[in-house]
């Protein structure tokens, strides 16, 4: 290969529009075109379609002197065609087979598509809910983060990637970004080493151990550093520490990012930086295909970086199969058949309903009843069929998704009064523009407040539309944006029966809701299935599991707030005393906590047994009994946290170290049992070494991280 061929390796490009990041200044589609038939581009991104790919895919394989086939990469986020739940959503199922289950099939579709590489799973831990890509991740915890990091390369990867129906899984974006200052997106990231090993590598590590081929780096800077040109994450850490063999891709155009960070002065210096510190792939950034053979020719750059670089993106290749048959991924058969299948449909539908997390239900108000009730149904949401398939959706087409109104009208026995409620999402909704969510447009709410008055139960669909989250969306407030809480409050002194069924790609303040209104149900964006899903919950033909992945605050300045804090000096008021870590406006405590979900059924836990066996084998068990002590079957996740006392730095107060989900019918009784390894017991110290410190600990169980049961144990 030539230092050329070599660098065309390295170069990934966007297809020829625009469409997950700014226009490119340079190389319009005639230069794409012509670097294709060179063997300058290694790797495309945003070319989707049997046709479309193989296009580009012959112009690579059959006109490039090497004819070396091309990576086809593309944000296959929550599906391709067939949306499941946003990430977070999938998340509140603490279900892991299914959200294994929901990668594989956005796999089947994506790769039929001719798709090869996915840039997912997105393994960001955020404690942060104004930073709109939480909807993209998993939520605020390492633990739980790292089980659904493998659950979803697994899913991507199968065990056999040359299938043609596996594609190469992407876990980003390494390192940091979920702790973007004050939650703003692109944002500086200053964190201390213990929270970066202990809290935000975790998925990562979990990822790479599960076999994934790729990483992406991330567009922050990691403590003065931007992580494109962090050596310390890229070499240091991923590839000889973990000893990752894949390749690292640039976030789109960060390696010309370096220059307004302020540590290149111009793109030859940003390439050296970029090569040096470990960045494979420059995506669209055009730095790598027009600076690098420059700088490797005249000695710059050390040529054995180049062929570390290429080696990696040509194992991915190699171990895809493309060099066996590079048109393998996308026929147009399969493509038509596969896509949007009845049984890819189930399969959503089923990843829709585990996702729902009921929020509270007092005065019995769901399930609603079958026949015989008169049901307002509220808001602009209920009626969309494009906001519930959520941000990152490239592939899916607008208004596929069911509607809540849509998915109610299938109970046909209830009288359902549709409202629009006011136009509080007034705008395009399109991927682009920003929505106006000041309108000051209260045309619907007489109709709305008609509707309540004569029903017996009144169904709110309020929350934020699927593009008031997801990147480039963070957000300074995190209350009902527009009209909506005024309308809430309209509608609550006419009928107080109200079911609030939220819609929202993060963790919102619903503070004055959580007081006042009986019913919240949580149902996120939940895809192409959502208004059956939802539908199915309110009726009870589903019996709601979801644990909350990510606290809610009671307001915007509790951000960050999550559950494995730190105790401090001065945890709690013993006196009333005004110096105690406290907000002096609002209680420190959540309005909703980590893991919390509410069934139509209810779990008793007790009898809690711990057998050390530290010494011979290593291994705490913790067993103990959960009981549906309710009238119908449920699902619960049964949640283990441990903290230890005392430690050599300050633990926190906290820690999820286990779960189980578990079908109980009425009145049936389980011993569960869970083990704690080393690997749970550990934590990673001020010398970045991780070790398992004797002492005694606590562990706490229970269905939220406002546990019931406690025992002591000590190592
Ligand atoms: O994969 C994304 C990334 O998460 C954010 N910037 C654009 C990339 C490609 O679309």
């Amino acid at each position: 290969m030539t230092v050329e061929e070599k660098v065309g390796q390295m170069n990934l490009y966007n297809g020829f529009w625009n469409v997950t990041g700014p226009a490119p200044e340079f190389g319009g589609a005639a230069t794409k075109y012509e670097h294709l038939k060179k063997g300058w581009v290694g790797a495309m991104l945003n070319v989707r379609g049997t046709e479309e790919v193989n296009k580009v895919q012959r112009i690579a394989v059959e006109e490039s002197r090497l004819g070396i086939p091309l990576l086809i990469g593309f944000d296959v986020i929550h599906g391709y065609k067939t949306l499941s739940p946003i990430p977070l959503a999938e998340s509140a199922s603490w279900d892991l087979k299914a959200i294994e289950q929901s990668a594989r099939i956005a796999a089947i579709e994506a790769s039929s598509a001719g798709i090869n590489w996915t840039f997912a799973p997105m393994v960001d831990v955020s404690r942060d809910a104004r930073w709109g890509r939480v909807m993209e991740g998993a939520g605020e915890d390492p633990f739980l983060g790292s089980l659904i990091a493998i659950a979803r390369v697994n899913g991507f990867q199968g065990d056999d990637l040359t299938n043609e129906n596996t594609i190469a899984a992407c876990a980003k974006h390494f390192a940091g970004y979920g702790f973007a200052e004050a939650g703003k997106e692109y944002n500086t990231v200053d964190v201390g080493l213990s929270t970066l090993y202990n809290t935000i590598l975790p998925p990562f590590k979990a990822a790479e151990e599960a076999g994934v081929k790729t990483f992406m780096n991330s567009f922050n800077d990691l403590n003065g550093v931007p992580v494109t040109a962090s050596t310390f994450l890229q070499r240091d850490i991923l590839k000889d520490g973990w000893d990752f063999d894949g390749f690292v891709v640039s976030d789109w155009a960060s390696m010309n990012e370096l220059i307004a960070w302020g540590i290149a002065k111009d793109k030859k210096e940003a390439a050296k930086l970029a090569i040096t510190a470990g960045s494979d792939m420059d995506m669209e950034g055009h730095v790598y295909i027009n600076e690098l053979a420059a700088l490797i020719k005249d000695g710059t750059v050390d040529v054995k970086l180049l062929n570390d670089a290429v080696s990696r993106i040509l194992r991915v290749k190699y171990e895809l199969g493309l060099f066996d048959n590079p048109y393998k991924y996308g026929n147009e058969i399969d493509e038509e058949t596969r896509t949007g299948s009845q049984p890819h449909h189930e399969s959503v539908l089923d990843m829709a309903k585990k996702s729902i997390v009921l929020l509270k239900n007092e005065n019995n108000l769901l399930p609603l009843k079958k026949e015989g009730q008169t049901i307002a149904l509220i808001g602009d949401l209920a009626n969309d069929k494009s906001s519930p398939l959520g941000s990152w959706r490239l592939a899916s087409d607008d208004e596929t998704a069911v509607s809540i109104l849509e998915g109610m009208q299938n109970y046909k026995g209830n009288t359902l009064n549709f409202s629009n409620g006011p136009e509080v999402f007034k705008g395009t909704s399109t991927f682009l523009k920003e929505l106006d969510i000041n309108t000051t447009d209260y045309s619907g709410f007489k109709d709305a407040i008609e509707t309540a008055k004569s029903a017996d139960v009144v169904v709110m669909v309020l929350g934020e539309h699927g593009f008031q989250s997801g990147e480039g969306r963070s957000r300074t407030n995190l209350e009902l944006p527009g009209l909506q809480q005024e309308l809430l409050e309209k509608v609550y002194e006419v009928n107080q029966n109200i079911v609030l069924v939220l819609n929202n790609g993060r963790p919102l303040a619903i503070t004055w809701a959580a007081e006042y209104i009986p019913t919240i149900v949580e149902a996120w964006q939940l895809g192409t299935e959502t208004g059956n899903a939802v539908a199915q919950v309110l009726y009870g033909d589903y019996n709601p599991s979801g644990k909350l992945p990510m606290t809610f605050p009671r307001n915007v300045g509790q951000m960050p707030i999550y559950y494995n804090y730190k105790n401090t000096g001065r945890p709690t008021d013993k006196d009333n005393n005004v110096f105690y870590s406290h907000y002096s406006d609002v209680d420190k405590t959540p309005l909703f906590v980590f893991g919390h979900g509410l069934s139509y059924t209810s779990f008793e836990y007790s009898n809690v047994t711990v057998t050390n066996t530290y010494e011979s084998n290593r291994e705490v068990t913790v067993a103990f009994d959960l009981k549906n002590v309710g009238q119908v079957t449920g699902k619960e996740v049964a949640q283990l946290y441990i903290r230890d006392l005392v430690g050599s730095v300050t633990r926190p107060v906290k820690e999820l170290k286990g779960f189980e989900l578990v079908e109980l019918q009425a009145g049936e009784t389980k011993k569960i049992s869970i083990k704690l390894t080393e690997k749970e017991l550990g934590f990673y110290n001020n010398e970045q070494q991780f070790k398992v410190e004797s002492g005694d600990f606590k562990l706490f169980i229970g269905g939220s991280s406002e546990t019931v049961l406690e025992a002591n144990f000590k190592i």
